[in-house]
C-alpha cells in the first residue's frame, strides 16, 4: 500500500481502527480464505485510490469515503446468528451495518449513511446518491473480484501499521 493511502487511513480512520470491534473484524471470515477485516481494509485501500485518481482531496469526503469503507460490512459480523441465510444477509447487512456505524462513531452523515445503504448496488437495487457512495460501491466490487481471484491480500506490513495507529 503506498503510503499516502495508508496516512490518508489512519488519518480519518484511526478512531474506528483502534475499536475492539473493528479488531474482531479478523476473527470471521469473509470470500473463502479472508476475513471480513481484510475485506474492509482492501475495499478503504481502493476506494482512497479511487479517490487521489480523481483529484478528491478534500477533506470532508475523504473523511466520508474511509469512514464509509470502514463502517460497510460491520454489519456483517455475527452473520450466523443474525441472518437466516445468505439471501437475507446479502439484502440486510448495509442496515445493520448503518447502526454500528452510528454506534461506532456517534455520527450520522447522510452521505456516509447514503453511501452504506447502497454499497451493494446494483446486485441490491437503490442507487447511490452522493460521489461517496459511488466510490465505495466500485472500491467493493474492485476488491471483491481480486480477492476471489488471490490476486489482492492485504499484507501483514499493512494490517499491523492500521491496526496500531
Ligand atoms: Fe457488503
Ligand atoms: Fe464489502
Amino acid at each position: 500500500m503506498e503510503d499516502r493511502v495508508r496516512n490518508i487511513i489512519i488519518k480519518y480512520g484511526s478512531s474506528i481502527l483502534s475499536t475492539d470491534t473493528f479488531k474482531k473484524t479478523f476473527e470471521q471470515k469473509h470470500h473463502l480464505h479472508l476475513t471480513v477485516g481484510d475485506h474492509t481494509l482492501g475495499v478503504t485501500e481502493e476506494a482512497v485510490k479511487m479517490c487521489l485518481k480523481r483529484g478528491i482531496i478534500d477533506s470532508p469526503t475523504l473523511k466520508n469515503v474511509v469512514t464509509a469503507s470502514l463502517c460497510h460490512d460491520l454489519g456483517i459480523m455475527g452473520r450466523n446468528e443474525k441472518f437466516k441465510n445468505v439471501i437475507e444477509c446479502h439484502t440486510m447487512h448495509p442496515e445493520e451495518s448503518v447502526k454500528v456505524y452510528r454506534e461506532l462513531t456517534g455520527e450520522d452523515d447522510p452521505r456516509v449513511v447514503d453511501a452504506i445503504l447502497h454499497h451493494m448496488f446494483p446486485i441490491k437495487p437503490g442507487r447511490p446518491k452522493y460521489t461517496e457512495g459511488w466510490i465505495l460501491t466500485a472500491a467493493d466490487k474492485k476488491a471483491s473480484v481480486k480477492e476471489k481471484t488471490g490476486t489482492k491480500v492485504i499484507s501483514d506490513r499493512d494490517r499491523m501499521e492500521l491496526l496500531s495507529c
